[in-house]
């Protein structure tokens, strides 16, 4: 296959444009620009029928604990399961939670979005800030902007996440407390970051409203330890719940979800879990061959350890889109950056690439030379819609070409011939050859809806769990952050201590520490 060019499959086979193709949720793929063949095909679906996908996808459906680092389910499925059905953990139907959840989501964004919910003076909620980090705020964030054309436009939005105090410092500078709404996102509530960030939002208000009362007007929680969240000072009927089932980052549908709910309304959000649900269906149902997740699943695995491919580029060509990369960032590399099987062996194979990505036409005048002329093959992922949102002129038609175009010209790329046909200077011609053949699936779909985009996303989660069980790893834990916060409370207080803690790091984070000592005094 390394030999076989994208021209000569297309020159063979007039129809392959069709014939590699998939249709789901609204959305069709086109995967005919890979560097595969039917036997390809049919030996990553037998690696998939090896590795048992089938009965591993049922046993996530199920509620089986598929998380055997932590000994959990992961059940974001449930999240967006129809009223009605049923899926039993431990002993408990845990979809009639989900929708108790949902409907006080649904009154709670319907008092702040009609203004019955007042701030304690009285005035309206003008600002929703989301306080949260990793899956408590790229889902929410992502969420908020691809879904912006649906939003209340007299709400403002706001994420706060870093722990760096600009963040939260930019964020309410022009807001005025007493018509602003925190959300304290977070499942564990332990977060240091979400809790410094919570905790600065607390004194600003306390600082301009004077009334400690008034938290309760102007703080909501989404947590799985609401024992935490009341602790902190959130009060008990102002705490959303969630399930220790659904993992931060495959919680956007969860009470995580309350910012995109305020912003698009229940029933934008509801459209939203259908579309989630449409492709969890789909992924569970459909045959491996003609099902988009595992197809894009095995085409990533068919790059990442039998090209040596060290990367894949995400390319939604739309502007609402321009989270979405960054979200799918933790979605990949949080769950499949392992090196450990689940039988507690080292793997004896490369496991979850790099993602990474931007919108298009932005990238075009950024990396996109790379992936067309440089050394590395990147599998890229063109992500776009046939009706624009804010329709000017054929502009979305422009911005269509270009995606088209792209993709074109990876697959085909220009030969020596044919800039030589054009008149170019032979010393010219190697400089201007574009090899083509480099791979790239097609996401198409009618319009970015609440629904569209409910489908895409959980095409890239069940895309990511099948790559997960064809590594053979636990795509549900995350122990590699562990250290570095663990570190960090250590270090914390070295630099804060006047007199100056003897330090037992390796010399390299000594003389740092030092260093910053030495001029954070000045
Ligand atoms: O970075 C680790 C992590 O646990 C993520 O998996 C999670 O999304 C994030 O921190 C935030 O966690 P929490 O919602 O508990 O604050």
């Amino acid at each position: 296959m390394r030999k076989l060019h994208l021209r000569q499959l297309f020159a063979d086979d007039p129809k392959r444009g069709e014939r590699y193709t998939a249709e789901a949720a609204g959305l069709y793929l086109d995967y005919s620009k890979n560097r595969i063949i039917d036997e390809t095909l049919r030996l990553l679906l037998t690696l998939a029928g090896d590795c048992n996908l089938h009965m591993r996808i049922e046993a996530m459906f199920n509620g089986e604990k598929i998380n055997v680092s932590e000994r959990r389910s992961a059940l974001h499925v449930a999240l967006r399961t129809p009223k009605g059905e049923s899926i039993v953990v431990n002993g408990v139907d845990v979809v009639p939670q989900v929708h108790t959840v949902l409907e006080r989501m649904a009154a709670f964004s319907e008092q702040i979005r009609n203004g019955k919910w007042r701030g304690h003076t009285g005035k309206r909620i003008r600002n929703i800030v989301n306080i949260g980090l990793g899956g408590s705020d790229l889902g929410p964030m992502m969420a908020y902007e691809a879904l912006r054309y649906y939003s209340q436009r007299d709400l403002n939005f706001r994420f706060v996440s870093n722990v760096d105090a600009t963040d939260f410092e930019e964020a309410i500078r022009d807001l005025d407390p007493a018509e602003t709404l925190f959300i304290i996102s977070s499942k564990s509530f332990t977060t240091q970051e979400t809790l410094a960030n919570a905790q600065a939002a607390r004194d600003w208000c306390l600082d301009k409203l004077d009334d400690k009362q008034s938290l309760s007007r102007h703080f909501v929680a989404v947590s799985s330890n609401s024992s935490k969240a009341v602790k902190f000072g959130i009060d008990a009927g102002n705490i959303f719940d969630f399930w220790d089932w659904a993992g931060g980052r495959y919680s956007m549908t969860s009470a995580i979800g309350l910012s995109t709910m305020i912003a698009i309304g229940p029933e934008n959000f509801r459209a939203m879990l259908a579309g989630f649900h449409a492709m969890d269906q789909h992924f569970r149902t459909a045959p491996l061959g003609q099902n988009l997740p595992v197809l894009m699943g095995l085409l990533a695995i068919w790059y990442n350890n039998f090209f040596d491919a060290h990367t894949q580029a995400l390319l939604p060509y739309d502007q609402y889109l321009r989270y979405f990369p960054v979200y799918l960032q933790q979605l990949s590399m949080e769950s499949n950056g392992k090196q450990i099987t689940l039988d507690g062996m080292r793997a004896g194979w490369q496991t979850a690439p790099i993602w990474w990505g931007e919108r298009g036409t932005n990238g075009q005048h950024s990396f996109y030379q790379l992936i067309h002329q440089g050394t590395r093959l990147i599998p890229c992922d063109f992500i776009g819609f046939c009706q624009s949102l804010n329709p000017l002129g054929h502009r979305q038609d422009l911005l269509m070409a270009n995606l088209l175009a792209q993709a074109e010209a990876l697959a085909f790329g220009k030969t020596a011939e044919e800039i030589r046909a054009e008149g170019t200077p032979e010393w010219l011609v190697p400089h201007r050859v574009l090899e083509g053949n480099r791979p790239s699936n097609t996401l198409l779909a009618e319009r970015l809806t609440p629904g569209t985009l409910g489908s895409l996303v959980a095409l890239y989660e069940h895309s990511v769990f099948t790559q997960g069980v064809i590594w053979n790893v636990d795509s549900f834990d995350q122990w590699g952050v562990e250290l570095g916060k663990t570190l960090t409370q250590a270090i914390f207080p070295q630099l804060e201590v006047a007199r100056e803690p003897e330090l037992k790091h390796d010399s390299s984070t000594n003389t740092l520490i030092r260093r910053y000592r030495r001029l954070r005094r000045q």
